[in-house]
């Protein structure tokens, strides 16, 4: 087995992946940085930069798993419709508990439902879709679904900006905790993760440290 096919069991034998997020979007307390993949202003400010000229502005843009809407509202202040969407309830609320401007607002959509994305978009029409950690945060099987909903909403003419990581970036990360030891941040995120059974390189190295925090 390889250690993407043992990641994948894992997310499923834990049940699935709507329980995993909703347990970290009710876990969270507010400590500063405890969301440690949230962009800082100037980084969402070049993303923006990258793909605002391929985005027919007449079109409605989707934050195609918003979390708790940071970039959501980030896109509403240049975009006139925004919808953010999210598999986990628990962050849809806390993304609407936010000040939102009336053009921008949030529904409960799960990546992998192609018809949930269809119907998405025959209340829509077409959309531009805004894309970040999300598909890196999916079992490698759950993917083509995932593509297959972004399509279904793009249609014929939206335009796709998608950022995630890269494979290798686990052993970067890896590298990163070894070297500097495990910040409260990604202690929190693999505390999500099965230690037993989910053993990217990452978990291998986090998981004794985390046993012994
Ligand atoms: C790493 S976070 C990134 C959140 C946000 N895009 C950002 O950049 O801050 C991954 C997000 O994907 C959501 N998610 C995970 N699986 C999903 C799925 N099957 N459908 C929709 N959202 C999903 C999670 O709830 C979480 O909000």
């Amino acid at each position: 087995m390889t250690e993407q096919e043992i990641a994948d069991a894992a997310i499923s034998a834990d049940g699935n992946l709507l329980a995993v997020w909703e347990r970290w979007w009710t876990a969270l307390d507010g400590t500063p940085g405890e969301i440690v993949w949230d962009a800082d202003a100037a980084d969402l400010a070049a993303d923006l930069q990258r793909f605002a000229a391929s985005f027919d502005k007449r079109l409605p843009v989707v934050d195609f798993g918003c979390g708790n809407g940071r970039q959501t509202r980030f896109l509403g202040r240049h975009f006139t419709t925004v919808l953010g969407v999210d598999i986990s309830p628990a962050a849809i609320d806390s993304a609407r508990a936010a000040e939102n401007p009336p053009h921008v607002s949030y529904r409960v959509l799960d990546a992998r439902d192609p018809d949930a994305a269809a119907e998405l978009h025959r209340e829509f029409g077409d959309v531009n879709v805004y894309v970040r950690g999300v598909l890196q945060a999916l079992p490698s099987a759950a993917r083509p679904r995932a593509v297959r909903s972004i399509a279904r909403l793009l249609g014929a003419t939206g335009t796709l900006f998608a950022k995630e990581l890269p494979p290798e970036a686990g052993s970067c990360l890896a590298t990163v905790v070894q070297r500097h030891g495990l910040s409260p941040g990604i202690a929190r995120v693999m505390r999500l993760i099965p230690p037993d059974r989910y053993r990217w390189r990452i978990s291998r190295v986090c998981s004794p440290l985390i046993a012994s925090t």
